[in-house]
């Protein structure tokens, strides 16, 4: 299994490279789970499907039943429902995790999905993350067990600013991974270039690429499209599907 986390500052351009590399991946092999950790779940439209149970639904549901459910064993029962949220698309399954916790105590039922997460994660050879923007997922450990970490930025300060405190951060908890990457994305002209291609050096981030500001991915959205119907000539499509070569191994 190959869990790959994407990563960055809002508005980069996460969820669009997250659904390309489910869809080229997915290509390959149809044992690909893309999961959805962003609680303002975008995940599903960039990839042209409906979802309708999420994971928080789950775990307010076990809140609720939890009482009423007296000697039946916890975990299995949330396993059983976790079956009813891990959504079973042609090439690829979708988990979306939903909005975060209510008021009250949740770890209880937060250590069990944890656990069971991890079990059903195992059965995927890939699983894709779309994270949400920021730092939140770092410290709250969602991904901590993550192979490769794939930062997204675009030229703003903030954009870069936000990579460097996802890597002090990253390297702050100890986290296991194998690599952690960076791409540049809606890179337009040379100066742009430079200036990605600097910082990832001085960072010591491994860029994986910068991708260029493509007018296909801007006219689908326009139209409410997902972004897997981008055109083979799409510039941006494309190199993101180099990106997936070089992830899973394919490329090389
Ligand atoms: N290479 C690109 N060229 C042009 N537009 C792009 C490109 N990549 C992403 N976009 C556009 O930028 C916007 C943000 O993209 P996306 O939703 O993928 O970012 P995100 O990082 O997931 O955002 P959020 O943090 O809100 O989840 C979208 O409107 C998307 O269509
Ligand atoms: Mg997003």
């Amino acid at each position: 299994m190959v869990v790959i986390a994407v990563t960055g500052k809002g508005g980069t351009g996460k969820t669009a490279i997250a659904a390309l590399l489910v869809k080229f991946i997915s290509e390959k092999t149809s044992n690909i789970l893309a999961v959805d950790a962003d609680p303002d779940s975008n995940l599903p439209d960039a990839l042209g499907v409906e979802v309708e149970k999420t994971l928080g639904d789950v775990r307010e549901l076990f809140q609720v039943t939890r009482d009423s459910l007296g000697t039946v064993d916890k975990g299995l029962w949330l396993e059983g429902k976790i079956f009813e949220v891990i959504h079973e698309f042609e090439n690829f399954d979708l988990l979306v995790m939903g909005r975060p916790e209510g008021e009250g105590c949740y770890c209880f039922v937060n250590n069990l999905l944890r656990g069971i997460l991890k079990k059903f994660m195992r059965h995927y050879d890939h699983v894709i993350v779309d994270c949400e923007a920021g730092l939140e997922h770092f410290s709250r450990k969602t991904i901590e067990g993550a192979d490769y970490i794939v930062v997204v930025t675009d030229t703003s300060r903030k954009g870069l600013k936000t990579a460097k405190k996802i890597k002090d951060l990253v390297e702050e908890l100890n986290l296991n991974f194998r690599e952690m990457f960076l791409v540049g994305n809606k890179i337009v002209g040379d100066e742009a270039k430079e200036v990605i291609k600097n910082f990832a050096e001085e960072e010591g981030f491994v860029l994986l690429d910068l991708l260029p500001y493509d007018e296909e991915v801007v006219e689908l959205d326009l139209k409410g499209e997902p972004i897997v119907n981008l055109s083979e000539d799409s510039e941006f499509a494309k190199r993101v599907k180099l990106i997936a070569e070089v992830l899973t191994g394919w490329g090389s």
